[in-house]
């Protein structure tokens, strides 16, 4: 697939390698010539680093030699099939070149957004190519975080959406689909919320800086690397995820009420879960999983050891 990615920033360069590595050709623009500088080096130390760890799946010049650095936005689109949009995030700037990209690309070519926070409607608002147009939020850098936030409008076309969970899937990157435009999506909606608790218990002198840091580093952390939150309380409590809200959920719901969250853990809400939850694992396979998860663990903890991770 021709791939056009306008903005040559972190972002951006961390897309070119990834999409690059996957057999892709890709064309990367950018106005600022200081910026295509830099991505030029930035590139190759990406593609050099990520060989050193036998995460590259070509040889470095291979990888290297389907990205193309272009000062004319013309020369990146020309014949693209897939645009990544990775301007900096402000509305005016993205309106701008997705417009122009709008027009210098084929009529089904998608458009996709890497903005952390707009949403395509609100990027593509009233626009003539608002079907085209989609969010397609990484994580950073997306050669190392393998999920990627698709949240199309309602406008996106279902043909636009199929092809980039197709171009991203090639990629190696899992898609979270986003059924609803909210504000921050998934990913950051989640590291905000455990944000907002870590700076109130900071000022509230619970705990210093560094130790907030090493209870995610070494502990919710580290667990999480090998099951989502939901599965980590499903693992810990026996009966599952049903039993832990029964017999944690009013203390959760007085830490929220705590700092001003109203949100209860309905017992329709839970089931929704607890039936997700068992559809995906039987409580017969329970002790199992533990094992697994605890299994997942040691190799974790062994390689650290091996690579004397500073703790
Ligand atoms: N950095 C992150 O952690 C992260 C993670 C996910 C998504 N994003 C999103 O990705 C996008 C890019 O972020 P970044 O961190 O790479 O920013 P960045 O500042 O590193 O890069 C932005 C690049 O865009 C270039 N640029 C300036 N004006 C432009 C224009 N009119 N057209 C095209 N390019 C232009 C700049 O020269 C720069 O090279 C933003 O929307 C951001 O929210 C960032």
């Amino acid at each position: 697939v021709k791939i056009a990615i306008a903005g040559c920033g972190s972002i951006g360069v961390a897309f070119a390698v990834l999409f690059a590595d996957a057999g892709h050709e890709v064309r990367c623009w950018d106005p600022d010539g200081g910026a295509r500088s830099r991505a030029r080096r930035d590139l190759e130390d990406r593609a050099v680093r990520l060989a050193e760890h036998h995460l590259l799946n070509d040889e470095v010049h291979v990888t290297l030699a389907r990205v193309a650095i272009t000062e004319e936005i013309e020369a990146a689109s020309d014949s693209a099939e897939f645009v990544q949009e990775c301007a900096p995030e402000d509305l005016a700037i993205k309106q701008e070149v997705l417009g122009r990209l709008a027009d210098l690309t084929g009529p089904d070519v998608p458009l996709a957004s890497s903005s952390s926070a707009m949403t395509a409607s609100s990027i593509a608002c009233g626009s003539s190519f608002a079907e085209r147009v989609l969010v397609g939020h990484p994580g950073n850098p997306p050669y190392l975080l393998p999920v990627i936030e698709l949240v199309p409008s309602p406008t996106t076309s279902p043909t636009v959406i199929a092809r980039a969970r197709q171009v991203y899937g090639s990629a190696g990157l899992h898609v979270v689909n986003v059924m609803r435009e909210v504000e921050g999506f998934v990913f950051n909606r989640l590291q905000g919320a455990l944000l907002r608790e870590a700076y109130c218990l900071v000022r509230d002198g619970v705990v210093t800086v560094e130790d907030l840091d090493m209870v995610v580093r070494l502990g919710l952390g580290r667990r999480w690397s090998v099951v989502g939150p939901f599965e980590t309380v499903d693992l810990n409590t026996r009966g599952g995820i049903a039993s832990h809200a029964d017999k944690l959920g009013p203390a959760y719901a007085r830490m929220g009420a705590e700092r001003g969250q109203h949100d209860p853990w309905t017992p329709e809400l839970v089931d929704v879960v607890v039936r997700a939850r068992r559809a995906q694992l039987s409580l017969d396979d329970w002790e199992d999983r533990v094992a697994w998860r605890d299994e997942a663990l040691m190799r974790l903890a062994s390689h650290e050891e091996t690579n004397s991770t500073p703790v």
